[in-house]
């Protein structure tokens, strides 16, 4: 019997796989997330820690679990808050979540898109002020996104699922990759494959689907935001600090660019004040993967990833 430390509370299924395998899960049960000292100390002793994006596993933690640690699976594609390196140095192996929430991201990227260039959440929060309207010719109107440019900056999974959805929205597919995507895809999406500058220069809407890491770190700031086009919007369901918040606040405010949809933030759970009462700005908490189906899958997947590791067999998506 193996000891597997789940850091925060995830779907049942996850934690059922685990225990109908026989090992003992220490699982944090608790709406809060943990409190680091109490998962320095809970993390002790353990066999493989399955970890959730709000707790950081970096040298200390894994030190503080102990040298029998085989095994870190993140319940999350998005692996910023593991130390790799780290993990690597001690022969720990790290695991994510890939391809299981592909589609409800590339969902809550393409509802961001609707939701700021047809003023949706405005419109909401008018009626819910309770303020007296009235139909007209010329309210709240938005930008149709028919025939508009989307410029897709990291052609992944869930970019090309976004892809996918914007085509089917008669949207025009631009993207900028470290590399050119499969021809088969290129083709099927009649996609162009750009430099980040054409990419910034061209595009009606830049949706960010790159993980963040150092190199990304701040990739859409002042200069960038300066290069789109004023009646352009970004999208944001990748990581938060890919985005320069307070050069997103000038930027608005100067009217560089038309609006903003985002669903990660800088220092969530802080949101940066001067986006607060912003009407040209959507502003979601950490949406992406939030279905009840895509985070059980995730849940389950991270949990077979631990078993793969317990028994020697491998982990199903390893972080390479
Ligand atoms: C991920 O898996 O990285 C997402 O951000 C979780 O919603």
């Amino acid at each position: 019997m193996s000891t597997v430390v789940v850091t925060g509370r995830i779907p049942q299924p996850g934690v059922d796989l685990l225990r109908d395998a026989g090992h003992h899960v220490l699982a944090w049960d608790e709406p809060t997330p943990i409190s680091r000292d109490e998962l320095l100390r809970r993390v002790a002793g353990a066999d493989v820690i399955v970890s959730l994006l709000t707790e950081r596993i970096d040298a200390e933690l894994l030190d503080a679990a102990g040298p029998q640690l085989r095994a870190v699976c993140n319940v999350a594609v998005g692996y910023n808050n593991i130390d790799v390196a780290a993990c690597r140095e001690r022969g720990v192996t790290a695991t994510n979540t890939p391809g299981v929430l592909t589609d409800a991201t590339a969902d809550i990227a393409m509802a961001l898109i609707l939701m700021s260039t047809r003023r949706l959440a405005e419109g909401e929060r008018l009626i819910r002020a309770r303020e007296p309207w009235q139909w007209g010719m010329f309210m709240m109107l938005g930008s149709g996104i028919q025939g508009a440019r989307l410029g897709i900056v990291g052609m992944g999974q869930i970019g090309v699922a976004l892809a996918r959805r914007a085509r089917a929205f008669g949207m025009e597919i631009a993207y900028s990759n470290r590399k050119p995507c499969d021809t088969a895809v290129a083709d099927e999406l009649d996609a162009s494959y750009l430099s980040m500058d054409e990419l910034l220069a061209t595009s009606d809407i830049v949706s960010l689907h790159c993980p963040y890491s150092p190199d990304t770190h701040h990739l859409i700031s002042t200069p960038q935001l300066q290069a789109m086009k004023r009646s352009a919007y970004l999208i944001n369901t990748a990581r938060g600090p890919v985005v320069d918040e307070a050069a997103l606040v000038a930027a608005l405010e100067a009217g560089e660019i038309a609006g903003a949809g985002l669903d990660v933030f800088e220092k969530e759970p802080e949101v940066h004040a001067g986006l607060l009462d912003r009407d040209d700005v959507v502003l979601i908490p950490h949406l992406g993967s939030a279905t009840i189906e895509t985070r059980t899958a995730m849940a389950t997947l991270a949990a077979r990833n631990a078993l793969g590791v317990l028994a020697g067999s491998g982990p199903v998506t390893p972080i390479s």
